[in-house]
């Protein structure tokens, strides 16, 4: 093999204006030549790389696809290290001010904004979707009075898909357009009722007349009024929420709802998988933590203690830090100001100032600073919540409603992109080679699972 001058290769490369990678493989010398789109090259070109005619071809390792785009999207748009937040390029900030969430999960899903007409008709057909059938009341009365409304969220919208067996039928537009109906306009009915089975109170059914978020207070917080009217600041504040919340582009839950969805099930068990994803306390299950964290401080006193704890590394500073922005995530931005309307409203949250407090230590402490660790979108969210009334319990599930029209997006789009194909990752076997079974009076020891696996 000649010997191989990269950088002359690079050289000329650049010269001839190619989009390429040069790539010496230095176990053989052999120098190979990937295509570059969109400042990415594809995994399946590393797997010309190889030592001999039986080599099976280079990999790429990503855990937790840290460096890896699993697919082309043109939904939503982060730049994290700029804290910047685009739905289907219109800025997190302008639709949090002029839009609502029902409008801005048209946008999502549709990739314009509506009409007047279109919006209307939009709004009609979720509308008249937010019933459910009388069984799915039956099977929530079966959970505990305790149980997490997450948990009952996950079996609730997973059971749908039974009612639904047309939703199988994922090739056909017209069948996604009345589950997109139908998951849009369940969701707030499912969530209402798994919080009146914990408090043991009377299902509120859906009233018609109100906004997505009006009605969804009203199947709340109903009692003995004929009818139940929304304060229009906790509606817009919960509208407003719902807007920031509604797509994030390729995080756990979207990947789940991708995942799943690429073995061709329905959208309901699809979107069932997604909602476990964003239960976790790393993903949605965050904002609960935050509270729980809060409370656990206890005064603003104690918040030097707890961050000394957290530099120890015994604890995380719940609601910081995140995969993507590397900057103030800007949903964290706009929900610090309708903290300040729900606040003047309501009054004021006492675990507002430890969490100040915190937000303070933590952005002028070199440990937060050097790792670029800011507020995240569940850093506030928890306290607006909890100031509005809901119990921590419900907080994820707050965040799974609006969620659901980004979810649907990406699952649409993977179905639609001819390059997509059922999941299936790759692995790095380091386990044992083949052996002979053993019989089990010949076994003395087991090795453990430390000892067994290599590190990679
Ligand atoms: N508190 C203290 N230290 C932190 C925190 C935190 N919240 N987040 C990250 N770090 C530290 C890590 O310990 C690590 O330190 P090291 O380099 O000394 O080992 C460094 O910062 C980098 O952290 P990673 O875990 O590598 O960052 P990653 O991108 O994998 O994690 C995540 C992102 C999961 C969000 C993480 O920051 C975290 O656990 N935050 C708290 C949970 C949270 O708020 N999640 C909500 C995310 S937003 C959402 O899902 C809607």
């Amino acid at each position: 093999m000649n010997p191989v001058k990269p950088a002359a290769a690079a050289e000329e490369a650049t010269r001839e204006g190619r989009e390429t990678l040069t790539v010496v493989d230095n176990r053989t010398g052999k120098q190979y030549e990937l295509p570059i789109r969109n400042n990415t090259i594809r995994a399946l070109d590393l797997r010309q790389i190889k030592l001999n005619d039986n080599d099976f071809g280079m990999m790429s390792y990503d855990p937790a696809f840290s460096n890896t785009a699993l697919c082309k999207s043109s939904i939503t748009f982060i730049d994290g290290d700029a804290g910047i937040l685009r739905y289907r390029g219109y800025p997190i900030e302008e639709l949090a001010e002029k839009s609502t969430y029902l409008e801005t999960a048209y946008l999502i899903l549709h990739g314009e904004l509506p009409t007047s007409q279109e919006l209307e008709e939009w709004t009609y057909h979720i509308t008249h979707h937010t019933f459910i059938h009388e069984s799915i009341k039956k099977f929530l009365d079966g959970f505990h009075y305790d149980a997490h409304p997450m948990g009952m969220m996950i079996s609730t919208i997973a059971a749908l898909s039974t009612f639904y067996p047309d939703a199988k039928d994922i090739f056909n537009a017209e069948s996604r357009r009345k589950q997109t109906w139908r998951l849009i306009g369940k969701m707030p009915t499912l969530a209402a009722f798994a919080y009146r089975h914990s408090l043991g109170m009377p299902y509120a059914y859906p009233d018609n007349d109100l906004s997505y978020t009006g009605n969804f207070l009203n199947m709340l917080f109903k009692t003995t009024e004929l009818t139940y009217r929304p304060n229009p600041t906790l509606e817009r504040a919960l509208d407003v929420l719902f807007i920031l919340h509604a797509d994030h582009e390729q995080n756990c839950s979207a990947t789940a709802m991708r995942n799943v969805g690429s073995s061709h099930v329905d959208p309901y068990s699809a979107t069932a998988a997604a909602t476990a994803a964003l239960y976790g306390p790393l993903h949605g299950g965050a904002n609960e933590e935050v509270l729980r964290m809060l409370t656990e401080i206890g005064s603003v006193q104690r918040v030097p203690e707890y961050i000394k704890r957290v530099k120890a590394g015994e604890k995380k500073l719940m609601g910081f830090g995140h995969r993507i922005y590397k900057n103030y995530d800007p949903r964290a931005r706009i929900i610090k100001r309708i903290a300040d309307q729900v606040f003047d409203l309501m009054g004021r949250n006492p675990l507002l100032d430890i969490a100040l407090e915190c937000e303070r230590i933590a952005l002028e402490d070199d440990y937060f600073v050097k790792r670029r660790l800011y507020p995240n979108v569940d850093f506030y969210t928890g306290l607006i919540y909890q100031t509005m009334g809901f119990p921590v319990m419900m907080f994820p599930v707050l965040f799974a409603i609006p969620r659901t029209s980004g979810w649907i997006a990406q699952w649409e789009e993977m179905l639609l992109d001819p390059e997509q194909k059922i999941a299936r990752p790759r692995q790095v076997y380091l386990g044992q080679e083949e052996r002979s079974y053993v019989p089990i009076e010949e076994r003395t020891r087991h090795l453990s699972r430390s000892q067994s696996v290599g590190g990679l």
